[in-house]
């Protein structure tokens, strides 16, 4: 039984993991950096303090354990913002001296990765070696995932992250943040292929996202100097398009990591692997080569979350792998 915490970012997440099976998954989502635009790091941290113990009391009375039937304390050592990695770091080191059970610092992107390891229904685990696409909001890479504990980035973004790209794109369109969501939910009754934008040549598996971004924006400024509600009353299709460029950028180097690795099985993880235009490019991958496995994780477990701490944690504890308490948090903690 792991007690999975994670706070690497705005998500205070607590989780109760018996093996593979899900007894708590408990998040709360920080409201405040609505109005930011963004995530401030000290209100982050703050609003860490304040809701670490009681997100951790309701994953333990879901799952209807005492804090004592715990086996190990799993948590996010990095990468992520120090302040709010601190929280979740130094919670777990007390609680595990308090316990005096097992400690396990979990890498936040690995952890994205092993989400595909929880049983829930209608998902089912990959098989080793696979290939990851694992995208968020600080991340976009390609994993060969040679098993739990071995994993090899084989292409990742030069600038911005596509989560990032899609937060800074809906910024541009008057949205709040997180911006990704909504675009996600404007570009559902849009045509994708009404605007077109730059689109990045870059060599090899990685990716670029800042050409994209200066066109989006040169191009609604163009617009907007011609008709000043041209955002308003374009917004769906704008939206569906700009999607299309991003999920686009993303599916084409995926598809080149396939033919060059030749691995069949392959997942997608983080934040922006809940987006609906990018799952259905996938799901059309996945009918037009059905010797493919394409797995996409429940939404719950895409973005940040303990459960996928928790489940990290027990591969690592499988390995042998605990920390003591002289772990610290990490927040470019390396691959
Ligand atoms: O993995 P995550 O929750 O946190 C990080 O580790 O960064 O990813 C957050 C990112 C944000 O940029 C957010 O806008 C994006 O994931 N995101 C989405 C969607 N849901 C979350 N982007 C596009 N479409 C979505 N439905
Ligand atoms: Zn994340």
């Amino acid at each position: 039984m792991i007690l999975g915490i994670e706070s690497s970012c705005d998500d205070t997440s607590a989780a109760v993991l018996k093996g593979t099976q899900i007894l708590a998954n408990i998040t709360h989502t920080q409201l405040i950096h609505e109005q930011y635009g963004g995530v401030v790091p000290e209100l982050a941290s703050r609003a860490h303090i304040e809701h670490i113990v009681p997100v951790v009391k309701r994953a333990l009375d879901t799952a209807q354990i005492s804090v004592n039937e715990i086996d190990a304390i799993a948590f996010t050592q990095g990468p992520g913002l120090m302040g709010s990695l601190v929280v979740g770091t130094s919670f777990a080191k007390g609680l595990a001296l308090a316990l005096n059970k097992p400690l396990i610092g979990v890498h936040h992107m690995k952890a994205h990765i092993l989400s595909h390891f929880i049983t829930h229904e209608g998902m089912t685990a990959p098989s080793f070696p696979f290939l990851c696409l694992t995208v968020s909001g600080g991340h976009t890479q390609i994993v060969v995932v040679h098993d739990a504990l071995n994993m090899e980035i084989i292409g990742k973004t030069i600038d911005d992250a596509a989560g990032e790209a899609f937060d800074k794109a809906a910024k541009m369109l008057g949205l709040p943040y997180p911006g990704g969501p909504l675009i996600d939910q404007y570009a559902q009754a849009g045509d994708p292929n009404v605007y077109a934008f730059a689109e990045p040549n870059i060599p090899a598996l990685n990716f670029s996202f800042s050409g994209l971004k200066t066109s989006i924006l040169y191009f609604l400024k163009k617009e907007v100097t011609k008709d000043p509600d041209f955002v308003a009353s374009n917004l769906n299709n704008l939206c569906a398009s700009i999607q299309h460029s991003i999920t686009e950028i993303l599916v084409k180097k995926l598809k080149k990591a396939q033919q060059q690795t030749g691995i069949t099985c392959i997942a997608v993880s983080g934040g922006v692997s809940v987006n609906r235009g990018l799952r259905a490019k996938l799901h059309a991958w996945q009918r037009e080569q059905p010797q493919l496995s394409i797995h996409l994780a429940h939404p719950s477990f895409c973005t940040d979350n303990a459960a996928m701490i928790a489940i990290a944690g027990s591969f690592l504890l499988e390995a042998g792998i605990t920390h003591d308490q002289k772990i610290a948090a990490n927040a470019k903690l390396p691959w």
